[in-house]
């Protein structure tokens, strides 16, 4: 690696000032040996400083994982968002800052850094960009992006810090990619970083005006045709054409995206560079989500003892104002409510099931119509309904436990984390076949599946865990495979850290 090369050979210069050369020579092979590989995550969130979904669950566990292997020095970098909390930033290291140019732009960029777990994290700094509210959803968020990005190859010489594998995330850091595979090209120290870039939702691709190709995003004509698609930017695209590999978050999405009812429009750039496409299925955080030990629950229980699991439940209801019944199931959904989580099959059959013997806890925000659906139905069926519309993750944990049937019949999933936590807390997930759904949730050993998004086929599955609930010895069976089901890290990271040293061949 030139990158590692020229590091070395600086380092090797500063040695030799006060050591006699032959063992600068020795301890500098020895460390060329030992040397773990470089690992640059690029994101545009992460636990547990910022997080708004399942992005900032994986750039933080996965992190973590992956540095415990001992084969990685693991640093990641992303904004320093004025929603990270004082308890973090008040520990953070500044670093110094630089400015960053982007086409006509010249902007103060400021580096913090945090070392916890075994990983380095970076924060960049630009109060112009980042101290808003939130993480996205502002007009110039292409702006704001493309100005991260930039800084992430700038923060490169600033540290001295070339990695062997710069792993990009999501649309937010494409650029990062694209960047170094055009403006940066002609640099010595960059020519060896290869790219890989993870997709974990091909629905947010980073679309915009061609308008906005030089003068934002910095990007000159013969570099256009790597971003162009369809008559406007696409960056997503621009990164898939500009890394050495390609993932995403589970192997059957990695397939599911040629298809064009998955790729939102992508499939045939998906398609062209199928050579260097991977999926592999995330992992969860099993330490933080682990039912012996969670603060939040009401009462803690193991998957060789479920007993406790019965005050969770109840002590839910209470929560809830639904009425304490140990035997009636409570299914929950705690999920965006959007309708690719699958919600129009649900709001096409939940009053057909509500019929039945069985209470239904809804968590989550997203479009007014869901919203406003279920806090109707609420008022309508209160003894049977809890329409939650918030995000709060004490409740969330509350409502893993402390429920018997988890539903996620999303028409795409990329990976889907929920089921996965749900299993760990013992209540059966009802997925539809698709993406990381598919790849995690076996259909009798630790979950139920039904394979077309359609209303009555999932209500057909709902029913028949419904019954399979009542026969208590095969349900404590069933939660007991869920809860032991291997979600931790431990192969994943394996296969990142395989498709990392391949890259590097
Ligand atoms: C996105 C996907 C979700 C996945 C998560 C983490 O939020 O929609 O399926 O689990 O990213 O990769």
């Amino acid at each position: 690696m030139a990158a590692s090369k020229s590091t070395t050979a600086k380092a090797t210069k500063t040695t030799a000032k006060t050591k006699p050369v032959s063992k600068t020579v020795k301890k500098t092979e020895s460390k060329k040996t030992n040397e773990k590989k470089r690992i640059l995550f690029v994101a545009s969130e992460s636990t547990p400083f910022i997080a708004t979904g399942g992005l900032a669950e994986v750039i933080g566990s996965l992190s973590v994982a992956l540095a415990a292997t001992d084969k990685f020095d693991v640093r990641v970098v992303i904004p320093l968002y004025s929603d990270i909390k004082k308890e973090y930033r008040d520990k953070f290291t500044y670093l110094g800052n630089f400015y960053v140019h982007l086409a006509w732009r010249n902007q103060y960029c400021g580096i913090f850094s945090y070392e916890k777990d075994g990983v380095i994290y970076y924060f960049i700094d630009n109060e112009f960009y980042f101290k808003r509210p939130g993480c996205y959803g502002y007009y110039d968020d292409g702006e704001r992006f493309a100005f991260f990005s930039r800084s992430v190859l700038e923060l490169m010489p600033f540290l001295n810090f070339y990695p062997d594998v710069m792993h990009c995330h999501d649309w937010q850091a494409a650029l990062a990619a694209i960047y170094l595979k055009t403006n940066y090209c002609f640099r010595e120290e960059y020519q060896y970083i290869r790219a890989l870039f993870t997709i974990h939702n091909i629905e947010y691709q980073g679309q915009y005006s061609l308008d906005l190709l030089c003068d934002l995003f910095d990007i000159y004509g013969e570099y256009r045709y790597l971003v162009e698609y369809n008559n406007s930017i696409n960056l997503m695209k621009g990164a898939i054409e500009c890394c050495e590999r390609f993932s995403t978050v589970s192997p059957r999405y990695a397939q599911e995206i040629k298809d064009p009812y998955y790729a939102h429009g992508l499939d045939p750039i998906i398609r062209n560079n199928e050579f260097k496409l991977c999926g592999i299925l995330n992992g969860i955080d099993d330490v933080g989500y682990n039912c012996a030990l969670d603060s939040h629950l009401f009462a803690n229980f193991t998957s060789d003892d479920f007993s406790n699991k019965a005050i969770c439940k109840s002590e839910l209801q209470k929560m809830l104002n639904l009425p304490v019944k140990q035997d009636t199931p409570i299914i929950s959904m705690v999920s965006r409510l959007v309708s690719h989580k699958g919600l129009d099959l649900v709001t096409n059959v939940i009053e057909e099931l509500l019929q039945d013997d069985v209470q239904v806890v809804i968590l989550g925000t997203g479009d007014a119509h869901f919203e406003g659906f279920f806090s109707g139905l609420a008022k309508k069926y209160p003894d049977k309904l809890s329409a939650n519309i918030v995000f709060n993750s004490d409740l969330s944990r509350k409502i893993y436990s402390g429920s018997d049937i988890f539903l996620m019949p999303s028409k795409s999933e990329p990976c889907g984390l929920s089921q996965m936590i749900a299993c760990r807390y013992g209540t059966i997930p009802v997925v539809r076949e698709t993406g990381g759904l598919f790849d995690s949730i076996q259909p009798l050993h630790n979950g139920y599946t039904f394979t077309n998004y359609n209303a009555h086929d999932m209500l057909y599955v709902i029913r028949q865990a419904m019954s399979d609930y009542k026969n208590k010895t095969e349900w404590a069976k069933l939660m007991y495979r869920a809860a032991t089901t291997d979600f931790s890290w431990s192969h994943s990271a394996k296969d990142y850290a395989a498709l990392y040293l391949d890259m590097l061949k």
